[in-house]
């Protein structure tokens, strides 16, 4: 019998027109039924979410939340991580877990998860996810500036055995950036854990997947992304485009909706000769998405140039998202 919001509570519904991996084909309609209103008020923010979720772009926004990121969490990052991990039992760090489609597809795999947000609402679908689907996990609200300055790493006693920052990097400012590799260092030293960054846009790919979707954006300066993208990007919601302003100035309007990572920020946090790439966005499973518009050429044209570099900087820096399992391993001078 189906509820309020009929065919949307049935798995199957969602498998026609994307592919769902058979383990989610069973999710029950409850998880449906639950997630659609918190999804709405929540992450939509919208007080008319159960009209906008009847149309195109409302529905694509719902299917996103709902299972396509659960969906490549589970079947892409997952089985990619899986490599060179054992997940059953393996101890994760989250950083910016969200609502907890990331964590759901680790805790499928069998991972104990720590996850860490500043967003208490999205924790709570988080929470509300993982027991809909019968998964656990542990979540953590931190203070919004809790990576503005160092953070004390006694705060995650741990031990850890995989830091994961899905998604998220892309979204701090420059000194977060850095406060939070130290923080992923020095519990890479403390308890020997490898740290995973995944769907992270690179700031040197030809085109800008994440944010604008305009070539070259992320190797711009600020002033003229935001100029730039106010007059070219087909984004309505981009900041430069938008009505409303959510942040103090345009960097952080930028910085917020997603500007692009590269290696500078690991060499800043790690000295990139230190860092063992364990796997990249060239291992197999690593299933680069068509929205990367990623490009053979350019990229073997830049890798050949961060070889020659000293100390080379590892291919792994030249996909369009940075998808990299990292050990850090300190050498001497
Ligand atoms: C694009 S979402 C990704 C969520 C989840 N990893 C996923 O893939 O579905 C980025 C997340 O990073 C979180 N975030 C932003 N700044 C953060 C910070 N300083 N500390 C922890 N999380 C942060 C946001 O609240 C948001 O939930």
């Amino acid at each position: 019998m189906s509820g309020e919001f009929g065919e949307y509570e049935n798995a199957e519904f969602w498998a026609r027109d994307g592919w769902l991996p058979p383990w989610m084909k069973k999710i029950g309609p409850d998880y449906f039924r639950e997630m659609i209103p918190m999804i709405g008020e929540h992450w939509m923010k919208r007080p008319d979410w159960r009209t906008h979720i009847q149309t195109d772009a409302g529905r694509a926004n719902l299917r996103g939340q709902l299972v396509t990121r659960l969906s490549q969490a589970a079947d892409v990052f997952v089985p990619w991580l899986a490599q060179a991990l054992a997940m059953d039992g393996l101890r994760v760090l989250e950083i910016g877990c969200g609502s907890g489609s990331s964590t759901a597809g680790l805790a499928h795999a069998g991972a104990r998860v720590t996850g860490v947000d500043i967003k208490g609402p999205s924790l709570t679908m988080a929470g509300k996810r993982l027991s809909l689907l019968g998964l656990e996990a542990r979540f953590l609200e931190a203070e919004h500036t809790w990576l503005q300055e160092q953070v004390d790493a006694s705060r995650f006693a741990g031990p850890y055995d995989l830091i994961v920052c899905y998604a998220v990097m892309e979204h701090l400012l420059i000194p977060e950036r850095l406060n939070l590799l130290a923080l992923a260092r020095t519990i890479m030293q403390r308890d020997g854990a490898l740290l995973a960054t995944f769907e992270t846009p690179n700031r040197f790919a030809p085109f800008d997947w994440h944010s604008s979707k305009v070539a070259f954006m992320d190797v711009l300066p600020d002033a003229l992304v935001y100029r730039y993208a106010k007059a070219h990007s087909p984004r309505a919601d981009h900041p430069a485009r938008r009505k409303v302003a959510l942040h103090p100035t345009e960097e952080e309007e930028l910085y917020r909706f997603g500007r692009g990572v590269s290696w500078h920020e690991f060499d800043l946090g790690f000295g990139i000769a230190n860092l063992e790439i364990v796997l990249d966005g060239y291992s197999p499973r690593s299933k680069h998405q068509k929205n990367y518009r990623s490009d053979d050429a350019y990229e073997a044209a830049l890798a050949a140039l961060f070889a020659k570099l000293d100390p080379p900087v590892p291919r792994g820096f030249c996909r369009p998202s940075l998808e990299l399992l990292l050990k850090y391993v300190p050498r001497r001078p």
